[in-house]
């Protein structure tokens, strides 16, 4: 048959289809073939790149270049915060007796300036933040919070601020734009026009230098943006709503020096433009450690051990931890952070001062004082300007938000083709099932035609049963997979 074939399509020699010469015609054209491949596949890793994380083919990224930029009339303000004698207590779950998370914490955190929340794992750093921003919806707090003078009051208080969480989620599809300005929509109040929110999204953006990559889609673990990438988003995605003061949990963990440095460097932008922020840290360099303007140390327990201004190169807390006789003075070019929690019994080496309880020698202490005759000259003849009320509880309607969520998520699905794909499969295999049951089915004729209908109605309702089971499952898998990721760009409750 091959020789049929070849003689067919005229390859013959000497008028014969087969001779011993095809062969080294065929290892010669297969050779040719490999050589033309490698050179093709060359040329095309020289010249077509696939960056992951990389723009998402036929999408906008609708950022202006910068010349053409217009700035955002909305303006970026803070508001100071300012806490006095602050207890969280919960009850255990094994035993019946209470425990004391936090002890009797005091301090402020002034708009404008970085704060940073240190002390070792499990002092009640979190703790602290989620109680202050009213993220706590088990125990009992005690204390006066206050911001610029005036009590804190839930609904604005929420409106008011941001918290970014140790680990975000974003969804994967979108690309950063779009998930920037998801949430601004969302956060901004509804009066403010389209236009607005978007110049504020370009100045977001641009603070957090993320306007290079505002049409990368933010892409999940295996291909997309890098962890510090997604740091800066969840940031940006808070700093959407406008806040008055930010609170971080962790933002630096998990990321290298370089990293590291290219947040800090965003979150000192967003302390310029005049929002309070707070942080909390671990194991810092000298430069990020340096960057913060004030500091509150815990102590395992929940009992602060100090609290006030760094000073130039930390110089206050040096100066007042050394002035206890039990602490070694720190050496020259250690790393200040590092050597604080060594000396309160909180550093790895797991070793302090024995000899003393630095947290009961705060309380004990003049910056203790300090602090809350600080505290109380700061809520002193406040102003009504400095009070911040909004109208409603949320910044957009229900009606604003459906139509809003509606729209990213078909995007979502629209870049799924994956999951659309399995979709459109699974739909036919249903409709195949249930045109099967009835496919043996003709117009009923007699009574036992219709007796069989009736039995295969019966079977149908009983796969439409199981149809609507397995979909209801589905469903709430796949909400229970959106809660976290909402959690973070929808207005809280
Ligand atoms: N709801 C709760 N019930 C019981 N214990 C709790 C509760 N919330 C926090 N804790 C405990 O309070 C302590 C402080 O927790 P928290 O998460 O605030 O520590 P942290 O300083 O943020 O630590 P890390 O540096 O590891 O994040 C921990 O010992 C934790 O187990
Ligand atoms: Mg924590």
């Amino acid at each position: 048959m091959g020789e049929d074939v070849l003689t067919a399509f005229g390859f013959t020699i000497k008028g014969e289809a087969f001779d011993y010469v095809w062969v080294w015609y065929t290892v010669l054209f297969a050779i040719g073939c490999c050589l033309l491949s490698i050179l093709g596949s060359v040329w095309c890793l020289n010249h077509i790149r696939f960056a992951t994380g990389g723009s998402l083919g036929g999408i906008e990224d609708t950022a202006k270049d910068s010349d053409e930029k217009e700035e955002s009339t909305l303006e970026m303000k803070g508001a100071t915060i300012t806490f006095k004698n602050i207890n969280y207590l919960v009850q255990a779950s094994t035993t019946k007796e209470k425990l004391h998370l936090l002890k009797d914490i005091s301090g402020y955190f002034p708009a404008g300036k970085m704060t940073a929340l240190m002390g070792s794992s499990g002092a009640g750093k979190t703790t602290l933040m989620d109680v202050l921003s009213l993220r706590k919806a088990s125990g009992e707090v005690t204390g006066d919070v206050r911001i610029n003078g005036h009590p804190q009051e839930s609904n604005s208080f929420r409106r008011m601020t941001g918290y970014v969480e140790q680990f975000d989620v974003q969804s994967p599809q979108l690309t950063v734009r779009e998930t920037v300005e998801f949430s601004a929509k969302m956060r901004l109040d509804e009066s403010i026009p389209i236009e607005e929110k978007i110049k504020f999204v370009d100045h977001v953006l641009a603070m957090l230098e993320l306007d290079n990559i505002g049409g990368f889609i933010v892409g999940s673990d295996t291909g997309g943006l890098s962890f510090e990438q997604k740091k800066r988003l969840s940031i940006a995605v808070e700093l959407a709503s406008n806040p008055q003061a930010i609170f971080l949990d962790e933002p630096t963990s998990g990321l290298d020096a370089r990293a590291a440095s290219i947040v800090m460097r965003s979150l000192r932008r967003i302390a310029d433009s005049g929002i309070a922020v707070v942080a909390t840290i671990h194991q810092p360099s000298v430069a990020i450690f340096n960057s913060f303007d004030s500091l509150l140390l815990l102590k395992r327990g929940g009992e602060t051990v100090f609290f006030g201004d760094l000073g130039k190169e930390s110089f206050n807390l040096i100066e007042y931890l050394e002035c206890y006789s039990s602490t070694t003075p720190i050496k020259g070019g250690e790393n200040p952070a590092t050597w604080m929690l060594t000396t309160i019994g909180a550093g790895s080496a797991g070793s302090g001062s024995d000899d003393l309880d630095y947290a009961k020698a705060y309380a004990n202490s003049a910056l203790s004082k300090d602090c809350l005759e600080k505290i109380d000259s700061m809520n002193e003849g406040v102003t009504e300007e400095g009070r911040i009320t909004f109208p409603t509880k949320y910044a957009t309607s229900s009606r604003y938000q459906i139509r809003e969520v509606y729209k990213r998520q078909s995007k979502v699905y629209w870049r799924s083709p994956g999951y659309n794909r399995v979709r459109l499969l699974v739909s036919g295999i249903v409709a195949l099932l249930f045109g099967s049951v009835f496919a043996s089915q003709r117009v009923p004729e007699n009574e036992s035609d219709m007796v069989s209908r009736s039995r295969k109605n019966d079977e149908a309702k009983f796969l439409r049963f199981l149809l609507l089971t397995t979909v209801c499952l589905a469903c709430f898998a796949e909400l229970s997979s959106y809660v976290n990721l909402y959690h973070c760009a929808l207005p809280r409750c």
